[in-house]
């Protein structure tokens, strides 16, 4: 089958099994065409909740694909490719951060939504990478204990300078991969354009920006700007996505080594033959986590997240 009549066989399958199908702004072009919704992890799960369908396909990773199933526990959601995880989500258990916690009582647990059911669980507050400063200036608590990603804590520290922040050493092996060096090399290589990276890179990195913000906010803010060239400092398919969206512009991008291959492994074949049944992985979450866990979703949008 060529690309078109996979990408056309899976937009009949879809309508024929009720299901809707979620692409994370990382996903290839080939994905997206054949998606309802595309964006980011919570903003994906806030639409899959709101459409009519019965079934829920995720591609992504599978912290994604249980925040879907988290809002909407009636509908089957399935996980395109089984074998798609995220290793930041994944690098710290719910053993680890209870030792923390023991030793900083008092302080509230903010997870950014990159994180496993699991430790949402014992997380007081969620945040999203667009909505964590927001969130963190906003709770009562004057100490966070921020999980897992310290670049993304480093930099809401620094904006919320009123508050006490613990951090851990997690975070994201693509973004945090970027150095100096490369951001320095990008900004000689390409002096007229506009820097945009988004607050998984280092601190070091980070400083160097014009514009720092969540993939959604780099997408909007390359969209709205009036600037011809850009510089990208997040997952290297945005680039691509932005070229298509805006081909009047240019994207560079940060460098070639800002791909995620965990984001990689879902393929249009993958799509299908989750549709077909020979393929992807029913996310099965006991009640009592599903409540438990949630609890950090719902305080995220109590305070405006
Ligand atoms: P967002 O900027 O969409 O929150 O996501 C970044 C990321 O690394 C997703 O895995
Ligand atoms: Fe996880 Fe980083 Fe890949 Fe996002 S880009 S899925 S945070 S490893």
């Amino acid at each position: 089958m060529t690309v078109r009549q996979l990408q056309d066989e899976i937009v009949r399958l879809k309508k024929q099994k009720d299901a809707c199908i979620l692409a994370h702004s990382y996903m290839t072009e080939d994905i997206c065409e054949v998606a309802d919704f595309t964006g980011d992890s919570y903003a994906l799960a806030v639409k899959a909740k709101n459409t009519p369908n019965r079934n829920v396909i995720m591609c992504g990773v599978r912290f994604m694909a249980e925040t879907v199933k988290m809002l909407s526990p009636e509908k089957r959601v399935y996980l395109a490719n089984p074998a798609a995880g995220c290793p930041m989500a994944e690098q710290m258990d719910r053993a680890l951060i209870e030792q923390v916690k023991a030793q900083y009582p008092g302080y509230a647990v903010v997870a950014y939504i990159n994180t496993t059911a699991e430790l949402k669980a014992i997380a007081d507050v969620c945040v999203t990478s667009s909505s964590a400063v927001r969130i963190c200036r906003a709770i009562p608590q004057r100490d966070i204990l921020f999980i897992p990603d310290i670049n993304l804590g480093t930099y809401v520290k620094e904006q919320v300078p009123e508050k006490n922040f613990k951090l851990l050493s997690g975070g994201c092996p693509t973004h945090a991969k970027i150095s100096e060096s490369q951001a320095v090399a990008a900004r000689k290589a390409h002096p007229g354009a506009l820097f945009l990276v988004h607050p998984e890179c280092r601190p070091e990195v980070v400083k160097h920006a014009d514009y720092v913000g969540s993939t959604t906010g780099i997408m909007d803010f390359a969209a709205q700007s009036d600037a011809e060239e850009f510089i990208i400092g997040t997952e290297s398919s945005i680039v691509q996505h932005l070229q298509f969206a805006h081909p009047e512009k240019r994207f560079y991008a940060l460098s070639e080594d800002l791909v995620c291959n965990n984001m990689r492994a879902t393929t249009l074949p993958d799509v299908y033959n989750c549709l077909t049944g020979r393929g992807g992985t029913e996310m099965i979450m006991s009640d009592e986590l599903i409540r438990s866990a949630v609890g950090c979703i719902e305080k995220m949008m109590e305070y405006g997240g």
